[in-house]
This record gives C-alpha cells, structure tokens and sequence, in this order.
C-alpha cells in the first residue's frame, strides 16, 4: 500500500453521514487514501485473554477470519490515519470500540509501531450542542494512539447531523470537512 491516507469509517450504516465524510476527505486531503468500513472488517472484540500479557504485540484472535491486523498494519502503512465515527451514546459504535481495544496488543510494548505516524478523527453527533458530546470518543483515540506510538492531531467534531442524507446537504458540514483537509492533510502529503 503506497496511499498517504488510510480512512477508518466506523458507522455500521452504509449511506450515512460517515460515508459522506469520508467522500469528503477522499476529494479534499492532498493524496491517495485507502478506505475500509470497520464494521464489516471481521473485528472480533477482545477477551482479555493475557496473552498481549505475555507476549506483547501477539493477539490471540489474529487469523484468517479476522479483520484487526489488517486494519492495524494499515494504519502503519499510512502517513495519517483518520477515524470517521458517529457519536453512539457519547462514544464510539460498539464495532470501532472492537477495534481499538485489540490496540491493547501493543500497550505494554516497548517497541511501538506506529512511531512516527499520525491519527486523527471526525466526530458526528445528531445533538446541536453539549460541549462534552465527543468528550469519551476523543479520550479513547488519543489513548489508542499513545499505545500505538501515533502522535494524536486535533479531531474534527461536527454538530447537529442525524439523518442519512444530512450532511452531504449540508454546504457549512462539507466546507469544515475540506477546511480540516486541506489543513491536517497537507502537512502529510
Ligand atoms: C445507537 C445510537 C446511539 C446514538 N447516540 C447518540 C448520542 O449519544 N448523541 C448524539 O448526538 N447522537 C447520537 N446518535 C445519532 C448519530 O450520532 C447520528 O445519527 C449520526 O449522524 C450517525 O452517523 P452515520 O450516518 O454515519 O451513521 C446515536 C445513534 C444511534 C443509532
């Protein structure tokens, strides 16, 4: 994979706003980007099962039937990685949380093989307001991120989008999503 950018967009329902995000970033950043749904990457959540434990970076749910290492070896492919999340009871839908917790892999690892990379995220909530809304959302990535050895970069939080179809008609929506772009993304092009 040679692509500077790899998307992460996290809503389980196809058509929505994420995916219009994604769009978005896909038009707007300043080179290629690899996308993937993680809802339908295969992510089986973790068990707690210690072997990360013992065996720091090894996860005992890798294989042929799941979809985690794929996504992490692409987000350490990419220069910038950008997670597109829905806000889901002030956090992140439960398939993403799946997600981020087999990070845990690489918590107690001295060796951290994002080093050097970067993450990011949009946030999408259907409230108009409430300044803690993607307060728990952004907490858990910038902590994935510090496990992984990525350098945390300043989501975009947008307000006020609930129906499938809200923010591909929304002009202010679509412009801060390009202005994020072009900001975020040329410093990784
Ligand atoms: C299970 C569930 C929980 C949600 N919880 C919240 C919430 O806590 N706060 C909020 O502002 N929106 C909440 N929403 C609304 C979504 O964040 C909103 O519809 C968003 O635009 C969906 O993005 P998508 O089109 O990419 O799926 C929730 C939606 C669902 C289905």
């Amino acid at each position: 994979m040679n692509e500077p950018f790899f998307l992460v967009s996290c809503s389980p329902r196809r058509g929505g706003n994420s995916d219009a995000a994604v769009r978005e970033l896909q038009n707007a950043l300043p080179g290629s980007c690899l996308v993937r749904r993680v809802a339908e990457a295969g992510v089986r959540p973790c068990v707690s099962c210690g072997l990360c434990a013992s065996h720091p970076g090894s996860c005992a749910l890798d294989g042929p039937e799941d979809g985690a290492a794929a996504l992490f070896q692409a987000m350490f492919q990419a220069r910038l990685s950008i997670l597109i999340s829905p806000v889901y009871f002030y956090h992140i839908p439960a398939q993403a949380k799946a997600f981020v917790d087999r990070s845990q892999r690489w918590w107690a690892c001295s060796e951290k093989p994002g080093r050097g990379k970067a993450l990011s995220a949009v946030f999408i909530g259907a409230r108009s307001r409430g300044e803690k809304l993607f307060e728990g959302a952004e907490r858990t990535l910038r902590y994935m991120a510090l496990g992984l050895g990525m350098e945390w970069r300043e989501p975009l939080c947008l307000y006020g989008l609930d129906g499938p179809g809200e923010l591909a008609a929304s002009v202010e929506g679509l412009e801060r999503i390009r202005d994020f772009a072009g900001r975020l993304g040329g410093a990784f092009s």
